[in-house]
């Protein structure tokens, strides 16, 4: 079993090139399947979850190989609309491959996605969604069997709630549909843009992407492209929280600033002096950071549940009282009890976590419950005094690419160990 140890109050200084975006990569490496056609996705971070869904892809029967920082994806021979238990379990977005395979081969078999650390991931709304596109799906035994008995065909769909991954299945497949298909309350988030781009780049016309209505006119033939994913603006601030924390300085490169509006004044409310310049952004943190008031985290362009954990690793240390609501997923403050152990007050009613800021965390043997709880510890254990040990770093290495290595690079004394011991 592997953990990091972080030996914490180091302040971080430097610069770092921003990785691609997993939430991005994911949902296009799927789409790379829909065209038929050779896509080189540069950019592509080496993480579990991408390589999960690279097995998926092989296990259709498109080959999927990386070269450097691209992944290369032909999907001219697929053969394979199931995907079994192990592959979907893999990862947690798996569903995406939903509206893949359905968009490629009309059919799709697989098993319905668990709740999982976060909460339930309910797919209510995708399956609705598809439905409208003409989708009928049965469940058998824990599988989904979906087939489209008259072929896909454009509509439109109103989501009840903008749901980012429900917003992309409905992509997938109305690329491929026949006719015109209006996308009503859907998801604005970056990544939308980003697979509504990397499809109009071969050859589908998707207009209104990061607007609540999106228009998908499907593509007549696709052609191979070679697509950059966008940067990882969760992992920019995450990067910036980790500097906040250590009263630090970095610049991030490479880092799309216009996707980071929803936090980055987050940073200067907690004291931190921002600057933009092209695509780079400076933070400079102050000896001791202002607490921040309440955070509510909602649908982009509000304030992102991905980085409510590490938000609150700031206001753990701040001078006065935070709030956060998290509206998004119900069960997301399983670092609440970690965070205790290294000394942050926090109480947690339902919903909503009261932060009293501390001045100094201590390190502690710390658990990662999930993805961005475990960048948080990481986080807490840069701020605090003495060693931290964060265990658990498999959901870490599915989401942060080469963490350890790239905190050291700003100065970090982080190291990744191997250990027998939980
Ligand atoms: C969510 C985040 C996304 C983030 C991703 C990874 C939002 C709106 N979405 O996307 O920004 O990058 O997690 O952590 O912040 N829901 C249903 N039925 C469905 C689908 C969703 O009830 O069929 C509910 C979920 O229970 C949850 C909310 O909608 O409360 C989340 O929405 P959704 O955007 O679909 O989640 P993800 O696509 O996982």
């Amino acid at each position: 079993m592997e953990k990091l140890v972080i030996e914490g109050g180091v302040r971080l200084e430097g610069e770092l090139e921003l990785q691609g975006s997993k939430n991005s990569a994911l949902p296009i490496l799927a789409a790379a399947a829909v065209t038929g056609e050779t896509s080189i996705l540069k950019h592509c971070p080496q993480l579990r979850d991408t390589d999960a869904a690279m097995r998926i892809l092989r296990h259709v029967g498109c080959e999927a190989e990386r070269a450097g920082n691209a992944v290369i994806v032909r999907s001219d021979a697929p053969k394979q609309w199931e995907i079994p238990d192990a592959l979907m379990r893999e990862m947690r977005s798996s569903i995406i491959f939903l509206g893949a395979l359905l968009s490629r081969f009309g059919r799709a078999e697989l098993s319905a996605p668990g709740g999982c650390d976060i909460g339930l991931r309910p797919i209510d709304l995708h399956l609705s969604a598809l439905a409208s596109l003409g989708v009928r799906t049965e469940e058998r035994c824990g599988r989904l069997c979906c087939s489209v008995p008259n072929g896909l065909h454009g509509a439109t769909v109103t989501l009840p709630f903008p749901s980012v991954g429900a917003t992309e299945n409905t992509l997938l497949c109305a690329v491929r549909a026949k006719g015109e298909t209006v996308i009503r309350n859907a998801a604005r988030e970056p990544e939308i843009c980003d697979l509504a781009a990397f499809f109009n780049g071969c050859g589908a016309k998707i207009r209104g992407a990061g607007t609540d209505t999106v228009t998908v006119e499907p593509a007549e033939r696709f052609r191979a492209l070679e697509f950059p994913i966008m940067p990882d603006r969760i992992m920019a601030a995450t990067f910036l929280s980790a500097a906040a924390v250590t009263a630090g300085t970095v610049c991030l490169h490479r880092a799309a600033p216009q996707y980071l509006v929803p936090v980055l004044p987050y940073f200067e409310q907690a004291g931190c002096v921002v600057r933009v310049q092209d695509d780079d952004v400076l933070l400079h943190a102050p000896h001791r950071l202002q607490s921040t008031g309440l955070v509510r985290t909602m649908p982009y362009p509000g304030f992102p549940t991905d980085f409510q954990a590490s938000a609150m690793v700031m206001a753990a240390v701040s001078q006065g009282t935070s709030v956060f609501v998290e509206t998004i997923f119900e069960n997301r403050f399983r670092h609440v009890p970690e965070l205790q152990r290294m000394g942050a007050h926090i109480t947690v009613h339902n919903s909503v976590a009261v932060v009293e800021g501390v001045p100094q965390l201590c390190g502690a043997c710390v658990r990662a419950t999930d993805l961005r709880a475990g960048a948080a510890l990481v986080t807490a254990g840069l701020a605090a005094q003495g060693v931290t040990q964060v265990s658990c770093i498999e959901h870490i290495d599915r989401g942060c690419e080469r963490f350890e290595h790239n905190l050291s690079l700003l100065g970090a004394r982080i190291e990744r160990i191997e250990t027998d011991t939980e």
